[in-house]
Formats: C-alpha cells, structure tokens, sequence
C-alpha cells in the first residue's frame, strides 16, 4: 500500500518576479487573505512532509520572516535555474529516502487533494519521476511536454522549442513527486546547455527515462489548480478564481450568497448555515458570522465576531464582536475593541472605538463613542461625543445600566453616568452623575421680548 508520506516538500519560492512591477517579494503577494507562498505551504503540510523546505533568494528575509510551523528556508544565494534550486534543498536532507515532492510557491489555486493524488500515483507507480501537466489553451511561456506513444520522453521550455514543439499545448507546471535517490543522481547530471543558460529541473524528465526509469504523468483535472502568477493581471485573475471556488464551498455549506460575484471571503473566515450575504460584502481575516446573521449589502468585516441573528448593513467594521440579534448600520464604522451586547444598536453614522455596549443599549445615530463601558438597556442620545482624548492622552468614560443620554451630550473622559441617571439634551458633562440624578449642564435659555423689531427691523419700517 501506498503510504503517500513524502519525506520531503520543496517549495520553489527563490526568483525575484519583475513582472510583479513590486516592492513586495512575489510570492508574498496576497489572495484571499494569505499569501501565495501561504497558499502553496498550507496545501503542502496536508501531506505531512518529514522535512519542509522552502528555497528563498530574492528578498529573503522578508519570505523567511513570514514562515511559520515545520517549514525550513534553504537560501539560494544565486538563480541559477529550478533545478539548481532543488539540488542545494535536496543537500540540507542528503540522508533523506522516499518521495520527495516539488512545487513552485506561485501556483497558490494548487490543492491538497491534488497533491495527495500526485504522491499516490507516485508510489503506486514506483516512478522515479511522476509530473503534473495541464493542457492550457494559451501554452506561451511554459515549458511543453512532449510525447512518444503516449508517454512523456521530456519537457522543452518554451525558449528552447522549435515550431512543431511550441504548437504543444500540455505543458509542465513546475509540480512533481519524485523517487529521492533518483532525483539525486539526476540532478548532479543537470547541465546548462539551454537558451537561458540555467539548470533546469524540467531535465530530470528526460535523464531519468534515459536511464530506462519509470517516468509518469497525470493531467491536472483542473487546470485552474496549477496556473502560475507572474504579474498582477494574473494574480487578479487568480483572486477571482479563488473567490469562486470559496464561495461555491459557503453556498454548499447553507450560506446564502446573494451575490457571487461582489463577495469575497478570506480563507480562515468561518460561516454557519444559514447566514445571508448580501451583494458588495468582504469579509476579511479571522472574521466569523453564526446563523441567521444578515450582512450586508455594502459591508467589509475584518477579523470581526458576528453573533446569531445579527444584522450589519452598509457598514465597516473592525475587530469587534456583533452580539446576538444585536444590529449595526446604516453607515457606521466600528473599530476595533469594540463589544456590542445582545440586541444592542449601533444604528447610522455612528462611529465605535475600544467600546463596551452592553446587552439592549442603543446608540442610533450620529455619535462618536470611544474608550467607553455602557452598561445594559440605556440610550445614548442623538449626536452624542465621547470626549476621550483632551489633546495629550485618552481617558474612559463609563455609562451605567438603564441611563438616558441626552442628544447632542459630550461626555468629556474621565467622567461616570450612574444607573438610571438622565442628562438634559445639550450637555456637556464634566462632572459624574450619581445613580438616579438628572445632570443638567448648559446654559439656562433668556429670551429676549421683542429683539426682532428692534435690531432687525423689516424694509421701510422705523427701528420700534
Ligand atoms: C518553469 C518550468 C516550466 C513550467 C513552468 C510552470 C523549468 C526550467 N521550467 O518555468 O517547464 O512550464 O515552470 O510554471 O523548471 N526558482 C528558484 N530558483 C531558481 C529559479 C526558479 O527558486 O534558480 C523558482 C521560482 O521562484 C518559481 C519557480 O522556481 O517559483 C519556477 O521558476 P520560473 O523561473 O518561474 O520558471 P518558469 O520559467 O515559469
Ligand atoms: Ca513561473
């Protein structure tokens, strides 16, 4: 039986990636809300590899300080062609036996279930090498597989074909499994004798059926699974393939999506049956919705917590949790630290920030509350400001249970409104309100009899 536990996985991740036109290393670039390099690592670990290896060169530092768990650079301090790549990754294991899988850090739509197919067939096979080809209706760039009676003799890059070779459209895609001891001998073999002057690994194919080896091919199913990213038209390209196949994934897991097509969900994102997305929604991050939540349209959650029933319309938030059948929105931006109780309101306009609101507690419109504990069934008015920062540094502000801010309130921080306290429309509150007072804090109204016919006379009429 085959035991599809490779001994190790090499990800290619060391060229440089111009065409991205960055300053971010390419392979850092990000989709769904992990990186390329993150992609291809997280489908690799699936296979449970003794040995993890990543091949950096460009930018380096900034690829190695993003790896994480069992995954191991090998620095290759010149570009000096895939196979080249392999050979000084294959050297930090040279004790290493059984298969050892290839892969290329810029084919982030590459799945675990492919790569488990590939290393199955590999071993059930006994192959020295077993490639992943795709058929592509575009083959430009890549190198071709080429064929005699139906098996594969070795692959030509695409600068190195002739014009019978480049009308081939299966192609290589960099992904492999391989027989250790094989792979070794093969590539101390490599040479550069080819239009770009590299060693290529693509030359282990040949080599080893040239050796009279067992050399095997799969077709990727899904071509899409295996396509590279060499410039952002590609990588947007690839995103929206992403983002397809996620949210198919939600769909058939009971989330209604109203609308595939302006819905983007990260990876890690976790959605309950029954949630209901509605159009233009992203939902970034760690950010989890339970059932029966409602969001959107027009929403952007980032690493947000939604509670069941919950409902948040046009709206950004960030780092919060949503309570229970608690609602958000029209219009509002919640910030991170805030905490919204079960069936609490953040209704329109209102802006949110390192703010408990407690279970019930409404701030519908027009508010700004920052740095602030509210506790359970109050109201804080219409226009109502927290005043939680006095130029040099931020101060909180707490609001007891059953209070009624008035509208148009500023709470200047430090202050405390007690249980079931009042303030008068207009205040500005300086000073703590005990439980139960009604705080009154602005100027007493004077009218003033007959100022108008006096100071402002109508046209043609004498000042009274
Ligand atoms: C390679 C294959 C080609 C295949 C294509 C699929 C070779 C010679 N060619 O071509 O047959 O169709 O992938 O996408 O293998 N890398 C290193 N070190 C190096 C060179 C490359 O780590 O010295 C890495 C790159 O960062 C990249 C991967 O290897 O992740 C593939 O290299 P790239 O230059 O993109 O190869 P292609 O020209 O695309
Ligand atoms: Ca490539």
């Amino acid at each position: 039986m085959p035991s599809a536990r490779p001994v190790a996985v090499i990800v290619l991740a060391a060229g440089e990636g111009t065409r991205m036109r960055s300053s971010t290393p390419k392979v850092l670039h990000r989709l769904a809300g992990r990186t390329m390099l993150g992609h291809v690592l997280h489908a690799a670990e699936t296979l449970d590899p003794e040995h993890l290896l990543v091949v950096v060169g460009h930018a380096r530092d900034q690829v190695m300080a993003t790896l994480t768990g069992k995954a191991k650079a090998v620095v290759q301090e010149t570009q000096d062609g895939t196979g080249h790549a392999v050979r000084i990754a294959l050297d930090t294991i040279p004790d290493a036996e059984g298969t050892v899988v290839v892969v290329p850090a810029d084919s982030p739509l590459l799945t675990a279930e492919t790569l488990h197919k590939l290393v199955e067939s590999h071993e059930l096979h006994s192959a020295a090498t077993t490639l992943l080809t795709a058929v592509v209706d575009d083959p430009t760039g890549y190198g071709r597989v080429v064929r005699s009676g139906g098996s594969v003799t070795k692959i030509v890059e695409h600068k190195d074909a002739d014009a019978a070779t480049l009308q081939i459209h299966e192609v290589g895609t960099s992904i492999y499994a391989f027989a250790a001891g094989h792979l070794r001998t093969a590539l101390q073999q490599l040479t550069t004798d080819n239009a770009q002057g590299e060693q290529y690994l693509t030359d282990v194919i040949g080599l080893h059926k040239d050796a009279g080896l067992t050399v095997t091919a799969t077709i990727a199913e899904d071509a899409d699974e295996t396509r590279g990213v060499n410039d952002r038209a590609q990588l947007a390209d690839l995103a929206r393939v992403l983002r397809d196949r996620i949210v198919q994934q939600h769909l058939r897991n009971g989330v209604a999506v109203l609308d595939p097509q302006t819905t983007w969900i990260d990876v890690d994102v976790q959605l309950s049956a029954d949630v209901t997305l509605k159009p233009n929604t992203q939902l970034y991050g760690s950010t989890t919705v339970a059932t029966g939540a409602v969001v959107g349209p027009d929403t952007t959650l980032t690493d947000t917590q939604v509670h069941e029933g919950a409902e948040i319309r046009r709206s950004e938030v960030i780092g919060a949790v949503i309570g229970a059948e608690a609602s958000v929105g029209p219009f509002s931006y919640v910030r991170p630290g805030t905490v919204l109780g079960a069936r609490g309101k953040i209704g329109g306009f209102v802006e949110t920030k390192n703010a408990q609101i407690g279970d019930d507690t409404k701030v519908p419109h027009l508010s700004y509350v920052g740095d602030a504990t509210i506790g359970d069934r109050s109201n804080i008015g219409a226009g109502t400001i927290v005043v939680n920062y006095d130029g040099q540094a931020k101060h909180r502000t707490t609001v007891g249970d059953d209070a009624r801010v008035g509208s148009n309130n500023s709470l200047v921080a430090p202050v405390q409104v007690g249980d079931r306290a009042y303030t008068a429309a207009g205040s500005a509150i300086t000073e703590d309100v005990p439980d139960g007072a009604l705080a009154v804090a602005r100027e007493r109204q004077r009218n003033i009899e007959g100022w108008t016919a006096e100071r402002r006379p109508a046209k043609g009429e004498e000042p009274a």
